[in-house]
């Protein structure tokens, strides 16, 4: 099995209807150590993805990832915006002619699109960030592709691994964005963006997986 252009455009989808669903909580939880606008800049980006999806839905995977990356990056302010946009403008480079991937090909897909958020954030591991949620989930992908285990299976591990990450963010000192400037006082709250990156491999895997 390979993951298609087709499961490509579900995810996104996918994603829209997730962020609109969770716009609330994704807000509550940037309340408690941000500015709470997390769920509606998450919402308003992927809802400009879906609105764009006609002008570069027929281009191979690499022009469908690009052309979300300008969307994200046009339409949500804030820091999250330029992080996201780079995640999905890098994820087009080992992507740019394809029309499928397979799971090496996916790893590559999301390890350029984490450099890309590393690149712009300068996040290290346990800042309580998005990337507390992607590096373990690469590294669930990775033993995967090692393990020449099925798309959908790595698919599991990465979200249970995605899962345990986000979670972990919770007992994390923030030292980036926003939340670090509370010091101290950020330990206790899971962090907002390792939430919504939990949501977006979540449901990649359910596109993939069902459910
Ligand atoms: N330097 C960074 N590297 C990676 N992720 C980051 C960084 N700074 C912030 N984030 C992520 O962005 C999320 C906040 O996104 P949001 O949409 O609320 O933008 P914001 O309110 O402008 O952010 P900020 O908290 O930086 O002011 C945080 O929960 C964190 O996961
Ligand atoms: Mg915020």
């Amino acid at each position: 099995m390979t993951l298609t252009k087709k499961h490509i455009l579900d995810w996104l989808k996918a994603c829209a209807a997730e962020f609109e669903t969770q716009q609330d909580y994704l807000t509550d939880l940037d309340r408690e150590i941000g500015d709470a606008d997390h769920g509606l800049n998450m919402n308003r980006g992927f809802t400009k993805v879906i609105e764009k999806l006609p002008t570069f839905e027929a281009q191979p995977i690499g022009g469908v990832m690009k052309g979300t990356g300008m969307a994200l990056m046009s339409s949500i302010g804030g820091a999250s915006g330029p992080l996201y946009g780079t995640f999905f403008i890098r994820a087009a480079t080992s992507t740019a002619n394809a029309q499928e991937l397979d799971l090496a090909g996916l790893l590559k897909m999301l390890e350029d699109g984490v450099a890309g958020i590393v690149m712009r954030g300068k996040a290290e591991p346990s800042d309580k960030t998005m990337c507390d949620t992607w590096w373990p989930a690469l590294e669930a992908c990775k033993n995967a592709v090692e393990d020449r285990a099925d798309i959908g299976s790595a698919l599991t591990a990465m979200v249970e691994a995605a899962e345990k990450g986000a979670k972990a963010t919770i007992s994390m000192q923030a030292r980036k964005g926003r939340a670090s400037y509370l010091g101290e006082r950020s330990v206790g709250h899971q962090d907002a963006g390792a939430t919504s990156s939990l949501f977006m491999i979540k449901a990649l895997s359910a596109v993939v997986n069902g459910g």
